[in-house]
């Protein structure tokens, strides 16, 4: 690869999507991007990187974000947050929301769905508590093709194996040939979008809960400021944000702080002293 075409194809990702490569994922670039030239005529990776230098093809473009994200995901990933989520934060929300019973959950990198979807089965799971209640779970993502395959809400046997419980399998899917369909009344209880974490143009609403998982793990550390800052914006005062298990806001962000001993948790600043104090007594 041409040294000029790294530095073309790294800024256009990182502008665009927030992607952030180093000098050894020179690899990455290539194999997924070669597929792709020879997909739209041309004779390798060369020749789409002079497309794009000298025409800057918008739908090229986006093809090649498409291309570099990774849309891995699985239903109940890692598991604790959504434990915290079922046993700390819910219980808050069902409190403090009695009122209205109104509650808006965004995942804001929903990929192929399994995370907006995990988080709509278990509250399925529990009718009664939420009777009555309007919950909104919004799901976005960069990646067009993850979202088409979330609000198609198909799976393979490989992919309802990974972390869905077998019982919920079985009362939330059914199979057509090699794929697991996720039933209707999951699938409208998420909307799918498509939405840039580094779009500051369009405003999508407020919420309660906001899971972020897995994607800024790819950004750099004056990204991910930017991102945190942006999703404080659009947190309630006392809303809860869910991390991966790689990422953190130390060093990152004064916006939130982690809760001691929920681990993925973490709460805008100026609540989270408090937040600590009552999940603390409730235990
Ligand atoms: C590894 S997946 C994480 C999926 C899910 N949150 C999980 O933890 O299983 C990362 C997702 O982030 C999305 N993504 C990357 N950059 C993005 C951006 N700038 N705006 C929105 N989504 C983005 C990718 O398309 C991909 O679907």
């Amino acid at each position: 690869m041409r040294d000029q075409d790294f530095d073309l194809l790294t800024q256009l990702l990182k502008s665009t999507s927030g992607l952030s490569l180093g000098p050894d994922k020179r690899y990455l670039l290539e194999t997924r991007l070669t597929p792709l030239a020879l997909k739209n005529g041309f004779d390798g990776f060369d020749a789409l990187a002079d497309e794009i230098r000298f025409k800057r093809p918008q739908a090229l473009i986006d093809d090649v974000v498409e291309a570099m994200t990774t849309n891995e995901s699985f239903f109940f990933r890692d598991s604790t947050p959504f434990d915290i989520l079922k046993n700390q934060v819910l219980p808050k929300m069902l409190a403090s929301r009695g009122g209205k019973k109104k509650l808006k959950i965004w995942c804001g990198a929903a990929s192929t769905g399994q995370e907006p979807y995990s988080i709509a089965m278990m509250m399925a799971e529990d009718p009664a508590r939420w009777a009555g209640w309007d919950v909104q779970i919004l799901a976005t993502d960069i990646s067009k093709d993850a979202l088409k395959k979330g609000e198609e809400g198909s799976y393979s046997q490989f992919e309802v194996q990974r972390g869905l419980p077998v019982e919920l399998m079985l009362k939330y899917f059914r199979q057509e040939g090699e794929r697991w369909i996720i039933s209707d009344d999951i699938k409208r209880r998420v909307t799918f979008k498509p939405y840039n974490l580094l779009d500051t143009s369009v405003a999508i609403g407020k919420f309660d809960i906001v899971f972020l998982r897995n994607v800024l793990i790819y950004f750099d550390t004056p990204t991910k400021s930017a991102v945190f800052e942006k999703v404080r914006n659009v947190m309630e005062k006392d809303g809860a944000l869910f991390l991966g298990a790689a990422e953190t806001v130390l060093g990152v962000t004064e916006e939130f702080r982690s809760i001691k001993g929920l681990r993925g948790l973490y709460m805008p600043t100026e609540y989270a002293q408090e937040a600590s104090l009552s999940f603390a007594a409730a235990g």
